[in-house]
């Protein structure tokens, strides 16, 4: 085992740090939002994938923290910005920005996130224009997620392939990206940088759908968010779309009951999915992504073996 909680530590704290250097001052209505979604308590899951992609792709003498933190701030900008979409008022363990503020706050913020994390980009060793080219494809990746997620709120039906493909564009391209700047940090092959794209977009996607499971079986404490949003905007999540396939009618019962007390309709949602076994069923999928997502890095050899152990602890988290 080499990732060691202190070695995870001393890796966050290598990013906090950065994070806090990045927007020194600006008009108050812009630098405390700006700080105050940089220094929530976020997993940091992405950037510590770009750094241990550099070092499985066998860097040494560069080093990929700018990388690692532009994703970071990506990220950021994403969660400000999706939290007004969802309206949801929990976000690391505090206000979401739009709440402690309001929403046009939230949008500037979120706006000079996005600005913020490019000009950090920009300072990463390696080519680039390679660097810029993956992270616009990524950005806009994630934009075209989150329009799909928004119109699979109104339709009554929406298959598991094209939920897949909804996923894939808002979570799973963004982690894709955290490999893949990595990789170009330590002028890895094209080969390789494919491998490790794939990797980190296969780690995505069952990270997402472990995330809506969470949603509903976690507890808002543990998870430092404000959860249940998914059942009452009728988010088409891989394991409702599973659910509804199974038995329609009690789903849409859990959701009316949601209407009127979230928990009764949560729990309500909590029997049917362990009554009729697509809980386990989604275990299954997510377990089996990560492994498909860790045969991608197998051409690495050795080397990859931190990425290995941080997809088992992807698929382990409690939060
Ligand atoms: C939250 O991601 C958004 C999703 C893709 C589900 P994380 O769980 O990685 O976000 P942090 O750790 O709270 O920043
Ligand atoms: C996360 O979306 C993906 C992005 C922010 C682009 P969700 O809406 O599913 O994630 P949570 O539940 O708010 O963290
Ligand atoms: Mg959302
Ligand atoms: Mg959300």
């Amino acid at each position: 085992m080499t990732l060691t909680p202190s070695y995870l530590d001393a890796l966050r704290q290598r990013i906090n740090d950065r994070l806090n250097e990045v927007y020194p001052s600006g008009p108050r209505l812009l630098a405390e939002p700006v700080h105050y979604a940089l220094a929530g308590k976020g997993k940091r899951l992405r950037p510590i994938l770009t750094l241990l992609t550099y070092q499985a792709c066998g860097g040494r003498e560069t080093d990929a923290l700018h990388a690692a933190v532009a994703v970071e701030i990506l990220h950021n900008f994403t969660l400000v910005h999706d939290d007004i979409m969802d309206q949801d008022h929990t976000r690391h363990g505090q206000a979401t920005v739009h709440t402690k503020w309001d929403d046009s706050i939230g949008i500037l913020a979120g706006d000079a996130l996005f600005i913020l994390a490019l000009s950090e980009l920009r300072l990463s060793p390696g080519n680039l224009d390679a660097h810029t080219s993956a992270f616009v494809k990524g950005a806009l990746a994630v934009c075209e997620g989150q329009a799909l997620d928004k119109e699979f709120e109104a339709q009554s039906w929406v298959s598991l392939d094209e939920c897949l493909q909804m996923i894939d564009l808002k979570t799973g391209y963004m982690m894709g990206l955290a490999a893949e700047l990595g990789a170009i940090c330590a002028s890895a092959s094209r080969e390789q940088i494919k491998g490790v794209r794939r990797f980190g977009s296969l780690l995505g996607r069952a990270f997402q759908v472990q995330d809506d499971l969470l949603e509903i079986f976690s507890d808002a404490h543990i998870m430092g968010k404000s959860l249940g949003s998914d059942l009452l905007a009728e988010k088409k999540t891989y394991l409702m779309i599973a659910a509804l396939e199974r038995a329609p009618d009690q789903v849409r019962q859990a959701i009316e009951m949601a209407r009127g007390n979230l928990e009764d309709g949560l729990a309500a949602l909590r029997e049917i999915l362990l009554a009729t076994g697509v809980m386990e069923e989604v275990e299954t999928t997510v377990r089996q992504t990560v492994d498909g997502a860790i045969a991608e890095i197998l051409p690495l050899g050795k080397r990859a073996e931190p990425l290995r152990e941080f997809a088992h602890l992807v698929l382990n988290r409690k939060k």
